[in-house]
């Protein structure tokens, strides 16, 4: 189906005040923004407009009962300077299975395409050229009807806004094993990408960090044994010579950078393996030296590296060297600077011009 995105651009750029050196996640953002909105059944008026503000019913349902969903995803540009999506099919997918599992309406999956390619094309001089950066972007649904009481909203908007970032971290990440606090459970909400998931993650991540860690390790609701993920991160662990990460349960996001690195490992003749992880075999493995590495994936911290976990009074110190994880993130760095083969057809360029309504 074709779309009519109607686009309004911004008069004057605010690109040359980024510093494209330091450029922390989520705090400058691009210069236009896509919305439509969801009436009487069906989406509406696409457009992109300079990036504003929402205004906001003190009734609109999602500030009260929680329907809002997101996604995060990532464009960077080859080597000749077209801008390039990472899988962008995965993550409409995925917004669509969050959509289900919050009652809300499916976003159609080609205008979601469409609508970050057009705000990407427009917005092509906030992708920061370097390695390891990219234009982050934040593609979110919620509910704005204006109602007090407990059923699905008939009204919803569909936003994508952007975000230039560097690395997120800059150092290998400690985490803290959370033994008093659950993040998610099999029939929850834990396997939608559901702004709910995150808001019960706050106060617990704010305790780790205070004692001085990253993120939280979260364990499984029933016994706090079996490892689900990390704050914003799928794990992996490297011992003895095989690679595991948790298997998908119900209450575990089903991370696309995860996917991407399991095909990725796979390329390079590794044995990966998904299934159920308890910590006390990580702690086995530590304790008997087969604790090779461990590495969290997601979009944000693409790769990131893991040189300690606390539970409880266990403190798991883990290498500082990572070849693994370190050859994984750079080789989904290459693929996405254009610098590597993309033999998995992972990235979508967008290389026509757009044709903009003043
Ligand atoms: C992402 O990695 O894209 C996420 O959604 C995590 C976010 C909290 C930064």
């Amino acid at each position: 189906m074709s779309y009519n995105i109607k686009v309004t651009k911004i008069e004057k750029s605010k690109v040359d005040e980024l510093d494209f050196n330091n450029i922390p996640l989520g705090k400058t953002f691009t210069d236009h923004m896509f919305i439509c909105d969801y009436d009487n059944g069906k989406w509406t008026n696409p457009r992109i407009e300079p990036l504003h503000d929402i205004p906001t019913h003190p009734a609109a349902m999602a500030l009260h009962y929680g329907q809002a969903i997101f996604e995060g995803m990532k464009a960077t540009i080859d080597t000749e300077g077209t801008p390039m999506l990472f899988r962008p099919k995965k993550n409409a997918a995925r917004l669509n299975f969050s959509a289900d599992r919050m009652g809300m309406p499916h976003f159609p999956e080609d205008l979601f395409i469409e609508g970050l390619k057009q705000l990407v094309a427009l917005d092509k001089n906030w992708i920061p050229p370097q390695e390891g950066s990219a234009l982050y972007l934040r593609p979110f649904m919620y509910a704005d009807e204006h109602f007090i009481g407990m059923r699905a909203a008939t009204h919803y908007k569909f936003i994508i806004i952007a975000s230039p970032s560097g690395p997120y971290f800059s150092k290998p990440i400690k985490l803290f094993a959370e033994t008093k606090y659950i993040r998610a459970v099999e029939g929850g909400t834990g396997e939608a990408k559901a702004a709910g998931n995150y808001a019960a993650a706050i106060k617990p991540t704010e305790i780790a960090k205070a004692k001085g860690y990253d993120q939280v390790l979260w364990l499984d609701a029933h016994n706090f044994n079996y490892i689900q993920e990390a704050g914003t991160m799928n794990l992996f662990f490297k011992i003895n010579r095989e690679i595991i990460t948790p298997s998908l349960d119900g209450a575990i996001l089903s991370g696309i950078t995860r996917m991407s690195v399991i095909d990725l490992l796979k390329d390079k003749c590794y044995k990966v393996t998904e299934r159920p992880i308890a910590i006390d075999e990580i702690i086995e493995a530590y304790n008997n030296g087969t604790l090779e590495e461990a590495f969290g994936t997601g979009t944000a911290v693409s790769i990131a590296m893991i040189e300690e976990i606390r539970f409880k009074d266990i403190t798991i110190h883990i290498s500082d060297e990572n070849p693994v994880g370190q050859m994984i993130s750079d080789t989904l760095n290459g693929i996405r600077s254009g610098n590597l083969e993309d033999k998995h057809h992972w990235m979508v360029k967008i290389e026509r011009e757009l044709d903009v309504t003043l």
